[in-house]
């Protein structure tokens, strides 16, 4: 039977640590959908370059091998930007539905996180989560990661990326980052990640 907990939030809140441990809980699959669109970002920065040409980028995005989430290039703060580029435009949004969708629907529960989860691509998920934190923590946990991976970088610019990525997936047109009405509010500024788990899987299993 399928079991999907849909989880999404703003640039850097914690959606990737509390989907990891809530699937590791639950023993269900976990998609970080980010991913699909870094591995588009990425590509086409690679191949296209700063540019980012829609047409183009509508095209690689019609090729995305889950083997390529994998790779090892893509938290990057230069790919960020072109996934949060890419991600704006439809088509390419269009092209990574039946894979989060087939994903999400496997028998033995799934948990998927990104923007438009509980809005556009599991609307009846069975729980949805909205995971959030003020701008400046967000932008102090992103830093640490960055710098902890040895990435050239300041707070500063962090917090800057970390708005202009906000605003750019708050505003498109295309499946706006936005919380569901039926989605529970986690807001992380002032937990711990062991709380915020906590309280994140106390709300699952209310649901189950
Ligand atoms: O890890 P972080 O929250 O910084 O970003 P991410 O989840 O890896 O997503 C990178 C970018 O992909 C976001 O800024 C969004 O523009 C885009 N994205 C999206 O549009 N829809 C999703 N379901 C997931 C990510």
């Amino acid at each position: 039977m399928s079991f999907i907990v849909a989880i999404d939030g703003p640039a850097a809140a914690g959606k990737g640590t509390v989907s990891k441990a809530v699937a590791e809980h639950f023993g269900f699959a976990h998609l970080d959908t980010g991913l699909l669109y870094r591995v588009v970002g990425r590509a086409a920065l690679a191949s296209i370059g700063p540019s980012l040409d829609p047409e183009r980028v509508i095209a690689l995005s019609t090729d995305v091998n889950p083997e390529d989430l994998h790779r090892t290039d893509l938290r990057t703060a230069a790919v960020a930007q072109a996934a949060s580029k890419v991600a704006a435009i439809p088509e390419v949004r269009a092209n990574l539905v039946a894979f989060q969708r087939e994903f999400a629907n496997r028998s033995g529960g799934a948990v998927l996180d990104g923007r438009d989860i509980g809005t556009v691509i599991c609307p009846d998920a069975d729980v949805k989560l909205f995971v959030t934190a003020s701008t400046e923590r967000r932008a102090e946990r992103r830093y640490k990661e960055l710098a902890e991976r040895g990435e050239e970088t300041s707070y500063e610019g962090v917090l800057a990326d970390v708005i202009a990525r906000d605003k750019r997936d708050s505003e498109r047109e295309s499946a706006p980052l936005v919380a569901s009405e039926d989605a529970h509010l986690l807001d992380t500024s002032e937990m711990t990640i062991a709380e915020a788990v906590a309280e994140a899987i106390a709300i699952i299993d209310a649901k189950r």
